[in-house]
């Protein structure tokens, strides 16, 4: 849709992230000092609070995670404080460089191994890890579902994925097409040209629910479910005047908030464990908020 041949996009986006690791601008702490770290992870969970119910970091203690693209590390570090044996790799030298601070001004337990590599071409064996997580990446990389199937290969029949992508239906994807289109003259252009040329860095891409059921549905994966969280930026899009503000507050509202709770999870005394997933064999289940920008999906492979 936006030609850019994959190597040199893959090369720009690399060249953004190494310019500085995403989150690092909430700190104006001396680089890779405690209160640096301190700063970052403070207003990433302030902004960002629901990743905890997302990741749910301790329920990893001893199981085998793989991160990728760990950027600054704020999440990667709370697998380590929760006793898992993690592993994460980011495509610049930037993240490897805060993640290796961050390790070591905590004193945490060493990881398993953290490297530079690449989401499409992950340097490890098939069917290896517990779960494998990724939260703003692989849209990202020029080919984004070639990097999805890499995670799932590497993660072990029964395993679990977790991964945040972009929403393309979202607030933030409204106010960038108004801002780079509609105000230009050009109305035609679309959100995801939008994104693709007007966040961080070039090419990024975003997802509708339709194309993300058919990305997931096409791979060894049961137990699919898709959840919408509106963030900062959705509902302070446009905050800097009012009536507008309101407006998108309301389209908000008009989304609601699908709550992810399911039945048959609640049929305990017929055999089945209280792991609150949905029935194997149902279909992607989709939750949350219509319009959030963040969507995130977890899944499980199948045996
Ligand atoms: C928005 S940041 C997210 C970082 C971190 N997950 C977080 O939530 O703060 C995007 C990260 O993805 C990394 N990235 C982009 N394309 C990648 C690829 N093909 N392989 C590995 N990492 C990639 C970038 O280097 C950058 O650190």
């Amino acid at each position: 849709m936006f030609p850019i041949e994959s190597e040199s996009l893959k090369s720009q986006v690399r060249d953004f992230w190494n310019r500085q690791s995403c989150g690092t601008y909430a700190t104006q702490a001396e680089k890779y000092s405690r209160g640096y770290f301190e700063d970052v992870e403070a207003f990433r969970y302030y902004d960002q609070a629901y990743i905890h119910e997302f990741a749910q970091f301790t329920r990893y203690h001893g199981k085998k995670v793989l991160e990728v693209g760990f950027g600054a590390g704020t999440d990667f570090i709370q697998w380590l404080r929760a006793g898992a044996r993690v592993t994460g790799i980011d495509l610049t030298p930037e993240a490897l460089e805060n993640l290796t601070h961050r390790i070591n001004v905590y004193q945490l337990p060493p990881p398993e191994d953290i490297r530079v590599a690449d989401a499409e071409n992950l340097p490890f064996a098939a069917n290896t890890f517990d779960l494998g997580y990724s939260f703003g990446v692989l849209h990202h990389s020029p080919n984004t579902e070639k990097a999805i199937a890499e995670l799932v290969r590497v993660v072990r029949p029964g395993g679990e994925i977790k991964i945040m992508v972009y929403n393309r239906h979202c607030l933030l994807a409204f106010k960038l097409w108004v801002k780079h289109a509609l105000l230009r003259g050009q109305p035609w252009k679309s959100f995801g040209w939008a994104m693709w040329n007007h966040l961080e860095s070039i090419g990024t891409k975003s997802y509708t629910r339709p194309e993300l059921q058919r990305i997931f549905e096409a791979l060894p994966l049961t137990n699919i479910r898709i959840h919408s969280y509106v963030t900062s930026a959705d509902y302070l899009t446009f905050s800097g005047f009012k009536p507008l503000n309101l407006l998108v507050r309301a389209v908000l509202r008009l989304g609601g908030n699908r709550p992810p709770w399911q039945r048959e999870n609640y049929r305990f005394a017929d055999g089945q464990t209280p792991t609150g997933r949905s029935a194997p064999d149902a279909k992607t289940l989709f939750t949350g908020n219509y319009f959030g920008f963040f969507t995130c999906i977890t899944a499980i492979k199948r045996a």
